[in-house]
């Protein structure tokens, strides 16, 4: 070929280190961060500073932070093809941030739903880190100048704010930002994970009854329990069918991880009773995250390695960030 290949599209994802990630959080997001990093130029940041709108435990963080850094490499993050780092780590984040919270207005902020959702659930420590929370979320976005933010439905007005604080920035000042996209990837789409306790309701870890949600460290034992006690309804039927919630999640993660479609599934259970169905998903589940726990039982062993790709990963986020931080000081007159 004579021509040059297209440049690939800039992905930004961020995760906050707070507690194990879920198979919901798995099967919804994680996985795609893997498969993503080869058709795109992807760049993954533990947002440890947006963990702090809530109070932290600083030993616990610690941990945390480091943890959740090396789980996602288990998961597939590959910090030699992505640039993968942690965001306090890279002083314009917060530089950025700043200096967009003068292009931001206190009304939008303040009709933002996470913002209006938290503080109602919070009201002991509504912070004014919780208020900017967005606009921290922006400078991650747009400092990298990334095309595409793979979101879920919680995280679009995030995304859409971003917008209107980049076009608004851009409307002043010329083209100084790429204005981003939400991103669902295809097969996300549908994949929506929920609990085993309560179907109706998402797969959260923050469900305070640990059964209704599979920890991605959770032990293969653990697991199948966990499967086993999940709530199903008393037909007997094992078909994906409205008002069949628990039955339907079971027979999605099933699809999901085994790559079937529904109705390969459906055909896989028919005539069978839901003690193997609960049996099956709740196997194929150990399977798939065996390995993951394997991985990230090596990597938080050799802390050396991991520090060595925090340090490296730092280290390219901050001259890509260094370029867009000092793209905009220059043009609002900072001398
Ligand atoms: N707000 C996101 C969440 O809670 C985390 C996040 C921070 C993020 N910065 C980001 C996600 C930038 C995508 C892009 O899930």
């Amino acid at each position: 070929m004579s021509e040059e290949a297209p440049k690939k599209k800039i992905i930004f994802s961020g995760i906050q280190p707070t507690g194990v990630p879920t198979l919901g959080n798995y099967i919804g997001a994680l996985r795609n961060w893997a498969a993503m990093q080869d058709d795109y130029r992807c760049v993954y940041c533990i947002v440890d500073q947006h963990a702090l709108t809530v109070r932290q435990d600083p030993a616990q963080f610690r941990k945390q932070i480091l943890n959740s850094y090396a789980l996602m490499m288990a998961c597939g993050v590959d910090p030699e093809k992505s640039v993968y780092y942690i965001q306090s780590h890279v002083p314009a984040h917060a530089q950025l941030s700043w200096i967009l919270s003068c292009y931001t207005q206190f009304g939008e902020l303040s009709r933002m739903t996470q913002f209006k959702d938290k503080s109602a659930k919070h009201p002991e420590n509504v912070n004014a880190g919780l208020f900017t929370y967005p606009v921290l979320m922006a400078a991650d976005i747009l400092l990298y100048q990334a095309d595409l933010v793979p979101v879920g439905e919680d995280q679009k007005q995030h995304v859409e704010i971003c917008r209107d604080i980049a076009n608004r920035f851009n409307g002043i000042y010329g083209n100084v930002f790429t204005i981003p996209e939400p991103y669902i990837p295809k097969r996300e789409q549908g994949a929506r994970i929920m609990s085993l306790t309560d179907p109706a309701r998402k797969m959260s870890k923050s469900d305070e009854n640990p059964n209704g949600y599979i920890s991605i460290l959770d032990p293969p034992e653990t697991i199948l329990r966990k499967f086993k006690r999940a709530v199903t309804d008393s037909d007997g039927e094992i078909c994906y069918r409205e008002g069949k919630d628990g039955i339907n999640n079971l027979l999605a993660i099933y699809s999901v991880l085994t790559g079937q479609t529904i109705a390969q599934a459906e055909e896989a259970f028919s005539g069978k009773g839901y003690g193997y169905l609960k049996e099956q998903v709740g196997s194929v589940t150990a399977e798939t995250l065996r390995p993951i726990q394997e991985e990230y039982s090596r990597l938080t062993a050799d802390r050396a390695y991991l520090e060595q790709c925090i340090r490296t990963g730092a280290e390219k986020a901050a001259s890509i960030s260094a370029r867009t931080l000092a793209k905009v000081s220059k043009k609002i007159g900072l001398i």
